[in-house]
C-alpha cells in the first residue's frame, strides 16, 4: 500500500538549530495514528517540515508516494493533507462561515460542505455570522477542525487540538475525531493527553529528541495508557 504520508531519515532545522534527527514515520489511508512526546521534542516541527516552515536538509518526504523536495502548505493540501495548527489560528476579521470557506480553497471534491460541517458542529451554525475570534476556545477548535474538513482531506494532522480545553469539550472533540475517521479520513493526532490518544488512535509513535523512538498498537483504556506512558520520555 502507498502511504498517504511518509518521512524517512528527516533532518530539520530552524536556521542553525537542528531539531529533527533522522525522523521516520508513515501514515496509511484511513489510519488513526497518535504522535506523542513531551514538550519540545519536535512534534510541531514535524508538521512545520511537512508544510515547509522548517527547513529539511536531509532525508525525504513523500505525499501519496510522490517525493516532495520543497514542501509547501498548498502542495500538502493538493495531496489531501491538511493541518489543524497548534493554537488554532482562526482568522480574526472573518466570520465563522467565512473561515470555513477558506478551508475549501484547494477545490478538492468530497463529502464535506458547509451544511455537513454544521451537522457535525451545530454550534458553528448558530454562530455562523460571528467573528471567528469571538468564539470560546473550544468553539474555535471546532471551527479549526471544520475548516480543515472543508478541504476534503485524506489525512488531517491535528497538533495538540485539546490543549487548554475543558474535559467536556475534549470529550466532544474525541467523538468528532472518531466520526471523521469512521468516514475514512486518516488522522495524525499530536497529543499529550493520553486518555484522548487511547480513545481515538489505533497506533502510536513516540518521539524523543527529534526522532521517533518507539511505536506500537494502542490498547483501549486504562491498560493502554500505562502501555504507552512508558514510551513518553524526555
Ligand atoms: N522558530 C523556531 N526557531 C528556533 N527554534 C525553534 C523554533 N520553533 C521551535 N523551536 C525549538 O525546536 C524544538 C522543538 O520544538 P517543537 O515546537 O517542535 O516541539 P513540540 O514537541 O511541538 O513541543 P510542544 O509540546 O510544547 O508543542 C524546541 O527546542 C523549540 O524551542
Ligand atoms: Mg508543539
Amino acid at each position: 500500500m502507498t502511504a498517504l504520508l511518509q518521512l524517512d531519515q528527516v533532518q530539520s532545522f530552524y536556521g542553525a538549530a537542528h531539531i529533527l534527527h533522522g525522523l521516520g514515520l508513515q501514515v496509511n489511508a484511513g489510519e488513526r495514528v497518535a504522535l506523542i512526546g513531551r514538550n519540545g521534542v519536535g512534534k510541531t516541527t514535524v508538521v512545520n517540515t511537512i508544510l515547509g516552515l522548517a527547513q529539511m536538509r536531509g532525508g525525504s518526504i513523500q505525499f501519496g508516494g510522490v517525493p516532495i523536495t520543497r514542501p509547501r502548505p498548498y502542495i500538502a493540501a493538493q495531496h489531501g493533507i491538511v493541518v489543524v495548527p497548534q493554537g488554532r489560528r482562526i482568522v480574526a476579521n472573518l466570520t465563522v462561515e467565512e473561515n470555513l470557506h477558506l478551508g475549501a480553497a484547494t477545490g478538492r471534491k468530497g463529502p464535506w460542505t458547509v451544511p455537513e460541517i454544521y451537522k457535525l458542529f451545530p454550534i458553528l451554525q448558530e454562530r455562523a455570522h460571528t467573528p471567528g475570534t469571538a468564539l470560546s476556545g473550544g468553539q474555535q477548535q471546532m471551527l479549526a477542525v471544520g475548516r480543515a474538513l472543508m478541504a476534503n482531506p485524506s489525512l488531517i494532522l491535528l497538533d495538540e487540538p485539546t490543549e487548554g480545553l475543558a474535559p467536556v469539550i475534549v470529550d466532544q472533540l474525541a467523538d468528532i475525531f472518531n466520526k471523521v475517521a469512521d468516514q475514512g479520513t486518516a488522522l495524525l493526532l499530536i497529543e499529550q493527553n493520553l486518555s484522548l490518544v487511547v480513545r481515538v488512535a489505533h497506533r502510536y509513535l513516540a518521539m524523543s529528541k527529534g526522532s521517533v523512538v518507539a511505536e506500537g498498537q494502542v490498547v483501549n483504556a486504562p491498560e493502554g495508557i500505562k502501555d504507552i506512558e512508558e514510551h513518553v520520555v524526555v
